[in-house]
């Protein structure tokens, strides 16, 4: 299949044709959240999911988030623009260890952060994600002992957050890890009056600087409403697009990795670019498929997240 010279309006064309809405992850290349029909993070993705009257999900994003959007959706055509687009965090989490860890807290209530494979969600009670983490744990009764994973940092954070102990899977993001405290230490010399914005995947080390921790999108509304004029974002590089659009005349500064590298863009992410999500429309594949049996198990843990972020 050939490309087409305005591949805009032929995405355009096809989300019509299909009767296709266009999911984006703020991680992803900015031409494709220019082309999306919703942008978000990994709670307002899995809401525009659980939703969408559309034929046609085209998933742009990681693996796990398409796979979430089908396990809710079962009778709808899930594509991912590239099928390698899988995520470090996740893998760092396989389905036997998990179980063997499980089968050790048998009285454990297990949360997992939804970046996880369908295997994980399969054996968890509730499903969370950066934005609802905090007020999931916090609607635990608190003699309910809780296993978190696969994220560590994030589980330490809602640890902190909550006072809640729990035992966590030692899972990291590759991305989140890469910046550097010392890097950070210099630039908030020179750039004082910024403010330092972070996810909560990023280490402790990292997380101690922050004036503010959030979710993609709750990183990108406290920019918005914070009265400073500039900030160091510590997160994946994709949502200063976003920042910057959202305001123009405030300055957005990507936090330092450890290397000289672009190690602040997900690798997994850019695995999708904007020819492949016309091609993947075009050929309507890839798509996701899932066993049912593992569709249904991990449905359940999903709903209840869904249910708890009302
Ligand atoms: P949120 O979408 O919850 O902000 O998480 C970021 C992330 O790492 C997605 O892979
Ligand atoms: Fe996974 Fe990290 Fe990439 Fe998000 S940014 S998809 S957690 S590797």
């Amino acid at each position: 299949v050939g490309l087409p010279r305005d591949l805009f309006g032929a995405i355009a064309d096809l989300k019509r044709e299909l009767n296709a809405v266009v999911l984006a992850h703020y991680y992803q290349d900015p031409d494709i959240q220019d082309v999306a029909d919703y942008l978000g993070d990994s709670l307002g993705l899995s809401q525009q999911a659980a939703k969408t009257e559309a034929d046609v999900i085209v998933f742009a994003g990681v693996h796990f988030m398409a796979e979430t959007a089908k396990i809710l959706n079962p009778n709808k055509l899930v594509l991912l623009p590239d099928l390698d687009a899988g995520c470090s965090l996740a893998d760092s989490c396989p389905p036997d260890a998990f179980a063997q860890f499980k089968a050790k807290h048998p009285d454990h209530l297990v949360i997992s952060y939804i970046n996880c494979t369908a295997d994980i969600k399969a054996m968890s009670d509730i499903i969370c994600t950066s934005a609802n983490a905090v007020s999931i744990v916090r609607q635990i009764p608190a003699d309910q002992p809780i296993i978190f994973a696969p994220d560590r940092n994030l589980g330490k954070y809602v640890s902190e957050q909550t006072g809640r102990e729990m035992v966590l899977w030692q899972g990291s993001c590759m991305v989140h890890e890469t910046f550097s405290e010392k890097k950070m230490v210099q630039l908030k010399i020179q750039h004082p009056e910024a403010e330092v914005i972070a996810h909560p995947e990023c280490e402790p080390a990292v997380l101690r600087h922050a004036d503010y921790i959030g979710s993609t999108t709750a990183l990108l509304n406290y920019c918005q409403k914070s009265s400073s004029e500039s900030f160091i974002v510590a997160t994946e590089a994709g949502i200063l697009h976003q920042m910057q659009k959202a305001a123009p005349n405030k300055q957005f500064i990507a936090a330092p990795p450890v290397n000289n590298c672009a190690c602040n863009e997900c690798p997994h992410m850019r695995l999708n670019t904007l020819e492949k999500l016309y091609l993947a429309m075009k050929t309507r594949s890839p798509e996701i498929t899932l066993p049912e049996q593992t569709r249904l198990a991990a449905l359940r843990p999903i709903q209840r997240m869904l249910e708890m972020s009302i």
